[in-house]
């Protein structure tokens, strides 16, 4: 019942909306002029006229007003309701009954619950008398997911997104851990970056050179324009009939709008690969971002994706249908003939499609009596079910709980393609020391500049997934040729001075990304980087400067602030220091990296203690694990005279991290300090054997072995 009211409402909003952009319309334009401009692009590049510059997006609501049928039923699919906020209406969770999650590898229990209408999800951790002793509450914001097959969850901080740390996976019914979170536990703290939101929503104001700010409220749910392209020009067609109308009036085809399925086959299928092919890397052609991307257009125009060369034999993941229906005989052998638009209407959900739905499509090309014929097992005479045997369903590699269907439609469906390996996940980190795979363009995505997108991968690769030094020796010759024939491709020097600074080749770094700053001016990530170029080479001045002039571009970004805090602290400008760092927790208040610098500044500089013991104690209220804070901490009691308390701070770093330098010497000194020099020693020879020439701890042994 409450589905449906909303959807009066959105039929309602629309109609306001239609209302208020009549009066846009009515402006007064200079048909002639328009005409010229929008007529004279008939035989540039493309086909459609809204594949042109300034031709504005309406957004769905105006789409609804005249397509009410189609938008009626694209509204449950699951792209139709990728996001939205979560209300009493939309619920499908289990709220009920007490369930808890809890996460052994970080000793937390998690919780999501609804209370006077509001969603939260809670972090705790007991002791072991049961007590809680650390707890944290995030409100609920969006929901990613239709709830197809999962929902996770979003909370935001000034317009900053990030995942929480449960999910509901509907099929099972149950709670856990977001999908890579059994790997890697991020907490709150996992940043939802404009790419994600990118394949997962409409096109949403996005704050360049931020990683995670968008404008709020975010649109809710894949819009009709991500398939059709921009609808102005569209709209206006019906709405404001005037000379250029007229004029374009007797094409056969309507340029306004782009309907898929009259694309050429490399223009059709790129309008789902732009969300269904997620590869390994994704790289944007230079100067380009994804929302440059109309329909109509070649997805290489705007990125190239990349995948390791064995992806045949490799598990099959969420967003690879595109990858896995390529290997598929049926899409390699009929010339084009297959399509994603072969088996499904976009507008109408596959939980609503039925099995002899696909299997019609199995037999738009393929003849019931010219199978082979019935033997044991195989069902080709009697009408059995295509699907079952040719295309599994089954878990993918990096979503569990979840049931996918393997696109890769062939013979035997045992011997690969599906299980929980648990490899890579968009997010996670392979080990340092596995095997380097190697990249290669995924067909129809190489735009054919010389390799120079390949060298960015591997840079983008061990930068995000797999730090193996092999991908930065392959990507230098890359970059290196592929810059002569390019040389003002600003992307391409982004990566090849990030490759030199990854490399530790600190000089060349500094070199390459001068030079780009010098030109590209705005280019705020260059200047963070160049920043820490410079302080690696010990130029703290040029250092700041940089961070500052980053700083100018994107004033809220965090973690520049944080490096320029600590230059300032380092070059002993004390206030300064401070200042910026107070800036960095007005903006995310929960930062702990700051607040324990703002600690340590107020501890060891500014001589506050109290307002040392306030930092620390909140950074350590988000994060109760974090081994820097909790030393701080016990310096904090050190020095205010809290010896025992500080004792217990060391060793519970020590029981977390047992080759803890700092802990081990704060502990040799209270030792000593509480006349126990056999126990001090110990702690000093326990420093030595890990770092076999710490200067402190011998001075310290060489004095208490000559009392
Ligand atoms: C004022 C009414 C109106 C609005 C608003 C409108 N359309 Fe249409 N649209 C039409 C009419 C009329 C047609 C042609 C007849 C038909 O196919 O139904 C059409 C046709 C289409 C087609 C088929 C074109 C083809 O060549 O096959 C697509 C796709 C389309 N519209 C998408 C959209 C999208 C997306 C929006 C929102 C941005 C939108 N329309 C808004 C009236 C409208
Ligand atoms: C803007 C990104 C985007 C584009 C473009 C896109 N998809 Fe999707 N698609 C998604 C996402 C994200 C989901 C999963 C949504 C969910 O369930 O939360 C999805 C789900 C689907 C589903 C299953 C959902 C259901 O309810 O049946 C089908 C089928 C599908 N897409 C087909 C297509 C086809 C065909 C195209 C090209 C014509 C396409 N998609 C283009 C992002 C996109
Ligand atoms: C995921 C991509 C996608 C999205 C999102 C999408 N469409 Fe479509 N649309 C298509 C494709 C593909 C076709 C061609 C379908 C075919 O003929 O097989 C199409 C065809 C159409 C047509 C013309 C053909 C017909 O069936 O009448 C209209 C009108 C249309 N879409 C309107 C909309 C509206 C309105 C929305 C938003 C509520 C929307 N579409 C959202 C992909 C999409
Ligand atoms: C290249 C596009 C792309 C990117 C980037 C991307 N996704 Fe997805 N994601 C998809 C598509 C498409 C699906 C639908 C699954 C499928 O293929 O059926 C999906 C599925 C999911 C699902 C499961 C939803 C469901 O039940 O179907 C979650 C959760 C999710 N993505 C979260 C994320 C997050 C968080 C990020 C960013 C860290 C991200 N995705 C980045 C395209 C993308
Ligand atoms: C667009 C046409 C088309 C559609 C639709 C299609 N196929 Fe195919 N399929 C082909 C072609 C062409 C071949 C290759 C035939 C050959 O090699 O003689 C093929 C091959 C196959 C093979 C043999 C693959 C192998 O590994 O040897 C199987 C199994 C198959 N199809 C099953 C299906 C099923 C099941 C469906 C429906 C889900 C389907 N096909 C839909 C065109 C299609
Ligand atoms: C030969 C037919 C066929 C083609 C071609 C095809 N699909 Fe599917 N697709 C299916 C079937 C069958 C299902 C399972 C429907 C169900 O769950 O009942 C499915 C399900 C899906 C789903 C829902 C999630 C899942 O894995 O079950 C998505 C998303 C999807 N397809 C995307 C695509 C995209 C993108 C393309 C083009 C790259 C494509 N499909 C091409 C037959 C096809
Ligand atoms: C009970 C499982 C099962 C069902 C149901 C089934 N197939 Fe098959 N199919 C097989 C097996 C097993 C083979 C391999 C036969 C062989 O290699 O001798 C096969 C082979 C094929 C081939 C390769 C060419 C050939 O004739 O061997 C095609 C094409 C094919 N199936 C299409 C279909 C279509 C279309 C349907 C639905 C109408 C379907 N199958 C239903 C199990 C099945």
């Amino acid at each position: 019942m409450k589905v449906k009211l909303k959807y009066i409402y959105i039929l309602l909003s629309a109609v306001l909306l239609a209302a208020l952009s009549y009066f846009v319309f009515i402006r007064k334009s200079d048909p002639d002029s328009e005409r010229d401009k929008i007529l004279s692009s008939l035989h540039e590049k493309y086909y459609y006229l809204n594949l042109y510059g300034d031709v504005k997006y309406t957004g769905t609501a105006k789409c609804v007003s005249c397509h009410s049928d189609i938008s009626e039923s694209y509204h449950h699919t699951g792209m139709g309701s990728s996001l939205y906020k979560p209300d009493s209406g939309n619920e499908i969770e289990d709220y009920s009954k007490d369930f808890t999650v809890y996460d052994p590898k970080n000793d937390m229990y998690y919780e999501a619950y609804r209370k006077n209408g509001i969603y939260f999800q809670k972090e705790y951790r007991k002791d072991k008398a049961g007590n809680i002793i650390h707890s944290l509450e995030k409100k609920t914001d969006y929901i990613i997911g239709s709830g197809n097959n999962t929902r996770s969850y979003l909370y935001q901080e000034n317009g900053f997104m990030y995942e929480m740390p449960l999910s509901w996976f509907t099929e099972k019914a149950k709670w856990d851990l977001s999908p890579g979170y059994q790997r890697l536990n991020l907490r709150f703290k996992r940043e939802i970056n404009q790419e994600c939101m990118n394949c997962h929503n409409s096109y949403s104001g996005f704050f360049e050179y931020s990683e995670n700010k968008f404008q709020m409220p975010l649109p809710e749910g894949i819009s009709c324009e991500r398939c059709h392209g921009p609808g102005e020009l569209h709209v206006r067609r019906f709405t404001d009939k005037g000379n250029f109308f007229e004029a374009i009036e007797s094409d056969t085809i309507d340029r306004t709008i782009v309907n898929p399925v009259n694309l050429p086959l490399e223009e059709k299928l790129s309008v789902c690969f732009q969300c269904h092919l997620q590869g390994d890397v994704r790289v944007f052609a230079d100067g380009k971002k994804q929302s440059d991307f109309r329909p109509g257009m070649k997805l290489s125009e705007v990125k190239s994706v990349f995948v390791q060369d064995n992806y045949e034999k490799g598990d099959f993941k969420i967003a690879s249908h595109a990858a896995r229906m390529f290997l598929s005989d049926c899409f390699v052998k009929s010339n084009g003939g297959m399509t994603c638009l072969t088996c499904h209407d976009p507008h109408v959900t596959v939980k609503n499609s039925t099995k002899e739905f696909f299997n019609g499509k199995c037999l738009g090309c393929h003849d019931r009596n010219s199978l082979s014929p019935s033997k044991a097992g195989v069902d080709h005479g009697s009408g059995g079910n295509c699907i079952n045997c040719h295309m599994h369903q089954g878990n993918t590699s990096d979503i569990l709980h979840v049931n996918f269907t393997d696109h890769w439609i062939r013979k035997r469906t045992g011997d690969t393609g599906s299980g929980n390996s648990g490899d890579a996940n968009d997010s996670e980190q392979k080990d340092k020391n596995s095997t380097p795979v190697t990249l290669k363009y995924f067909d129809f995505t190489n735009d054919g500049n010389s390799g120079l997108n390949l060298g960015i991968a591997y840079v983008m690769y061990y930068e995000t997934k797999h730090p193996h030094p092999e991908y930065l020796k392959r990507a230098f010759p890359l970059l290196e040729e592929g810059m002569k024939k390019f040389p003002g491709n600003k992307t391409a020097q982004y990566y090849l001075g990030t490759a030199y600074y990854l490399d530790g080749r600190i000089p060349e770094a500094v070199k390459v990304l001068e030079k780009l700053v010098s030109s590209d001016t705005g280019n705020a990530e260059a200047f963070t980087r160049l920043g820490s170029a410079y302080e690696k080479s010990g130029d703290l001045q040029k250092a700041a400067d940089s961070y500052e002039k980053s700083l100018k571009i994107f004033p809220e970004n965090v973690k520049v602030l944080n490096l320029l805090g600590n230059i300032y602290y380092r070059t002993g400008k004390i206030n300064e220091a401070a200042e910026t760092y107070k800036k960095g927790i007005r903006i995310i208040q929960d930062n702990t990296a700051i607040l324990t610098n703002l600690g340590d500044i107020s501890l060891y500089q500014l001589k506050t203690p109290d307002a040392a013991f306030n930092y620390l104690n909140k950074a350590l209220e988000y994060d109760p694990d974090k081994k820097e804070t909790i030393n701080s901490l016990g310096n904090a009691y050190l020095i205010t005279g809290n010896k025992a308390q500080a004792e217990k701070l060391f060793n519970r770093v020590l029981s977390m991290d047992p080759g803890n330098i700092p802990a081990m010497g704060n502990l040799a000194v209270i030792y000593e300090d509480n006349g126990n020099e056999n126990e001090s020693r110990k702690m000093l020879l326990r420093i030595l054997e890990n770092v076999p020439n710490d200067r402190r701890a011998k001075e310290m042994l060489a004095r208490l072995n000559s009392k």
